[in-house]
């Protein structure tokens, strides 16, 4: 799903010469000037047909009718997709390629991010005495790396299979034995896990890489994340934008052309603009900090953040508070050692 053919379509092949790469597709498809022309107008009208009516039915909707309409964020046939790639996650010329090379930009998306907050107080280990909770964390692929940044990270999924082999990597670096663990559940599981339904542990940050587009019901995921962030938290998120390109990219060509994917692998209609996405996070309290394009070159397997949010893009939002509000001290903090 995420190999190098497939990031090359559904995670990379884009560039800001969108014209010229519906061209790519409008040939794909046989089609001609004038049939491609009626297949975008139709992909836009029905786009904005579907932006009124949430508009709408959100507008119309309390926040907590809205939330309980569905109360879990699992999509059980996600779930099942996932199941059979769970023990590929570490082959790094395989389905997931595209993921490990995103390693060169969200890492330090997320490390700058949280420097800017909370200092750093330990040499080498910037993030050392920050919580982190890794949301869909998979094999571990962006878990690992913040671990040793010097971050607790705690990954969570609810793909069991997938939660062990993060486990068993993890297990071969002596670094991250204290430092990072698995848990195999939702993220709605955890923010309702303390008594009266809240959440027991609160995190200085948490994290869905590659997730939001795979999940069922986003005013869910929304609000367990403020659940489960400390005041003043932050929230990283990337994920794939909602256009004609993604469309015609990530479902026409590799699903019902090429074949590189089953059809039926990507439902365009879960993924979200950056938009509509600030838009949600905001309606549940968090200030949306900043929003980056990013940009996959199929050649190099590389990823570098861009301009243009055309198709994926990386998101920083913080939930309202101060992160000193929580209580919480850390013995390392000289500041903390001054005072006590
Ligand atoms: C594309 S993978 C991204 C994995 C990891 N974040 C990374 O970037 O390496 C999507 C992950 O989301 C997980 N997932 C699907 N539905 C989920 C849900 N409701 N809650 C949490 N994770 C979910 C899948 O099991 C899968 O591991």
């Amino acid at each position: 799903m995420y190999s190098n053919k497939f990031g090359r379509l559904m995670l990379g092949l884009y560039s800001r010469r969108q014209a010229a790469v519906c061209g790519v597709a409008q040939r794909a498809a046989g089609l001609t000037g004038s049939s491609w022309t009626v297949v975008c107008k139709q992909r836009t009208l029905w786009l904005q047909r579907s932006v009124f009516l949430e508009t709408e039915r959100r507008a119309t909707l309390p926040l907590t009718s809205a939330r309980s309409a569905s109360q879990t964020t699992v999509d059980p046939s996600e779930l099942r997709r996932f199941q059979s790639l769970a023990g590929k996650w570490w082959d790094e010329q395989g389905e997931f390629a595209a993921l490990h090379a995103m390693n060169d930009l969200r890492v330090p998306f997320i490390r700058d991010n949280l420097l800017n907050v909370h200092r750093a107080r330990h040499p080498g280990k910037p993030l050392a005495g920050l919580s982190i909770l890794d949301v869909g964390c998979g094999g571990g692929l962006l878990t690992e790396p913040l671990g040793r940044l010097g971050a607790d990270v705690l990954g969570i999924d609810p793909v069991e299979d997938s939660v062990s082999t993060a486990h068993l990597h993890s297990s071969y670096d002596p670094d991250l034995r204290d430092r990072v663990s698995y848990r195999a559940c939702t993220l709605e599981e955890l923010s309702g896990d303390g008594e009266e339904g809240q959440a027991e542990t609160q995190f200085d940050a948490v994290v869905a890489s590659e997730v939001v587009e795979h999940l069922a019901d986003l005013e869910t995921f929304a609000y367990c994340c403020s659940q489960v962030l400390k005041p003043g938290g932050s929230l990283f998120i990337t994920t794939i934008n909602k256009t004609n390109l993604s469309y015609a990219l990530g479902i026409v060509v590799a699903e019902q052309l090429l074949r590189i994917v089953p059809s039926g692998t990507h439902d365009w209609e879960k993924f979200i603009s950056p938009v509509d996405l600030e838009r949600l996070l905001e309606s549940y309290g968090f200030s949306v900090q900043s929003v980056q394009g990013m940009m996959y070159n199929p050649l190099s397997g590389a990823w570098s953040w861009t301009d243009s949010t055309a198709i994926n893009y990386a998101l920083h939002a913080v939930k309202p508070g101060d992160p000193a509000e929580d209580g919480s001290t850390h013995p390392e903090d000289p500041a903390v050692a001054t005072h006590t």
